[in-house]
């Protein structure tokens, strides 16, 4: 009973947050396949796999081109799956954010036609030390508009781990070792 992973990642909390996940299904006894889709040939093996779990950061309002590519590349095979998506971006992380961040996800299904079981909104992190003039400005004056929080204030991790961890172990369901012997 294996879980592919997939994610795509920019800054690094995505990659925090799939190998968290790799970490829950691995201790509710399932085999576990985490893959980066930047470093990703277009086709996977899914023999084995039973459940996906995709997962990918928004900037600018769009996941990863490669992330993209995979999920409508393998689209017929991972739909044969039981699926969830996760969309991990700053917008989720403000009860005023969310219906813009539903958005960003819809959008991408639509682009992708990929249509999973299920999907979560999923707050990141601000990680001002990868940011240039640039992307300081874009979070500043359009992702964190009206908040009081300044990238150059330090790391700052949104995520709840708590409530993350609810999501995939309710995806997941019992024990991956259950029919085994
Ligand atoms: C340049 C830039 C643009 C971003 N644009 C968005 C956005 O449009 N919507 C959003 O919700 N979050 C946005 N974010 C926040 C990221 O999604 C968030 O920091 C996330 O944790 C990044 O994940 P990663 O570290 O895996 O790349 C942006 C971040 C940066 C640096």
């Amino acid at each position: 009973m294996t879980v592919l992973i997939a994610f795509a990642t920019v800054e690094g909390q995505t990659a925090k947050i799939a190998r968290f996940i790799n970490n829950v299904a691995k201790n509710a006894g399932f085999n576990t396949k985490l893959i980066n889709t930047d470093e990703m040939s277009s086709h996977v093996s899914l023999d084995d796999v039973v459940k996906i779990v995709l997962l990918a950061p928004v900037h600018e309002r769009r996941h990863p081109e490669s992330f993209e590519a995979f999920v409508a590349s393998n689209r017929d095979a991972l739909m044969k799956r039981k699926s969830l998506v996760l969309s991990v971006g700053l917008k989720a992380a403000f009860a005023s954010g969310r219906e813009e961040a539903r958005d960003y996800l819809n959008e991408m299904l639509m682009r992708t036609g990929f249509e999973p079981d299920a999907t979560a909104l999923v707050a990141g992190a601000v990680k001002p030390e990868n940011y240039g003039y640039f992307e300081r400005e874009i979070l500043k004056h359009v992702v964190l508009l009206g908040r009081k929080i300044d990238p150059q204030d330090g790391v700052r991790e949104f995520t709840d781990w708590d409530e993350l961890t609810s999501i995939v172990i309710g995806f997941l369901g019992g024990s991956g070792r259950a029919n085994q012997p």
